[in-house]
């Protein structure tokens, strides 16, 4: 593209994930990085604050004062919270420096198997969050070109990306997406399968947060060698008072075992829906996991002993995908192609 116009144009990449959301800013890098949760004035509607902050705010507040998440399981689920945000992160990625008449050109992750109606609800909000033009990506396909992938060639590459919301496998090849499966079934449902089990076990009701860490900190894919232990508090289900447990790194393996084995069948559905070429490439240059479920102890030894075929933790997995989006912008006249779709709205007079 000409250069003169590349100057207008303010080139902002967004992750705009379930559990987190992530901003690029073309020629800058990672500018933000932060938990999707808004803190929303329920009386006038007004965002608070977003992120950190507002993930801090729970429970803290008056009771008008809410912490929400706009996206659940990858998509927009409280279309004027997610619009807010996306302006919240136009405004705050543009920075003072820029005059008003720039143009934001923004490139969207989506997870691969959203409806067209879901598709339009982002390519919406962040036009009327002040887009001037929005390109949407399917979001294994940004984390493998985050990931340096060669989805270019015509080899195959295969990603798995779980995140908070969804787990998408897919098969890439010249560019497209080949095969592909997106589940529901990712790190909330994970922590959804601990608070369930600790209930059923314990008779102890937990929170979300304290479900997440057992499983960052004790939780594994593969059943666990050593017992290790982590005490939790949570309410007792039977005389409603706080009590303390301890639970184990069996327990949480047992929690989210049947989860687990969904994401994995999810790799091996996608493999027997791959052409027997792709299939070749992929046994040589292995399976790449990314977002933040990758992290699940074991995770990765359990995909090559389920699928066998090598299988590997991308570097900085939760940042892949909008630095893939970011790698898009920097190079969109040679990377246009993996666009989802491309649509222009007239440039103001
Ligand atoms: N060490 C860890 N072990 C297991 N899970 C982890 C670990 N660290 C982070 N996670 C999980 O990763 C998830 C967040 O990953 P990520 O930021 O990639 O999701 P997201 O992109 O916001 O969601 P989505 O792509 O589904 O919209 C959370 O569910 C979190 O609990
Ligand atoms: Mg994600």
């Amino acid at each position: 593209m000409n250069k003169f116009y590349q100057y207008f144009y303010q080139d902002i990449a967004i992750d705009l994930g379930t559990a987190n959301s992530l901003v690029y800013v073309r020629g800058k890098g990672i500018v933000i990085n932060e938990p999707s949760v808004v803190a929303l004035n329920e009386k006038t509607g007004q965002i608070l604050t977003i992120g950190q902050e507002a993930k801090k705010m729970v429970g803290r507040t008056p009771s008008y004062i809410v912490a929400s998440r706009p996206l659940i399981k990858g998509v927009v689920s409280d279309f004027e919270i997610t619009e807010q945000m996306l302006r919240y992160f136009i405004q705050k990625a543009r920075g003072k420096d820029w005059f008003p008449h720039f143009w934001p050109r923004v490139i969207i992750g989506i997870p691969s198997g959203i409806t067209e109606v879901e598709e339009k609800a982002v390519r919406d909000a962040a036009r009327s969050a002040g887009a001037y033009q929005v390109f949407l990506v399917d979001e294994p396909v940004a984390s493998a070109i985050g990931a340096k992938m060669p989805i270019q060639e015509a080899t195959g590459n295969l990603i798995v990306d779980i995140g908070g919301g969804t787990a998408e496998v897919a098969v890439i090849s010249l560019g497209g997406i080949v095969s592909k499966i997106s589940l529901k079934t990712a790190g909330d449902r994970l922590n959804q399968d601990i608070i369930d089990y600790v209930l059923e076990e314990y008779k102890l009701i937990i929170g979300e947060q304290t479900a997440e860490r057992a499983k960052i900190r004790i939780g594994s894919a593969m059943l666990p060698s050593q017992n290790e232990e982590m005490p939790i508090r949570g309410r007792n289900i039977v005389n409603g008072l706080p009590e303390e447990v301890i639970i184990t790194s069996k327990d949480v393996h047992q929690a989210i075992k049947k989860s687990v084995t969904e994401i994995i069948n999810a790799v091996k559905d996608t493999i027997e829906a791959t052409p027997p070429e792709l299939l070749a490439d992929i046994m040589t240059d292995g399976i790449c996991l990314s977002g933040g479920g990758a992290f699940l102890k074991g995770l990765d030894q359990l995909i090559m002993q389920e699928v066998k075929m090598p299988a590997k933790v991308i570097e900085d997995p939760l940042t892949a995908m909008v630095r893939g989006a970011g790698a898009i912008l920097e190079a969109l006249d040679d990377l246009k192609g993996v666009l989802i779709e491309e649509r222009d709205i007239e440039p103001p007079k």
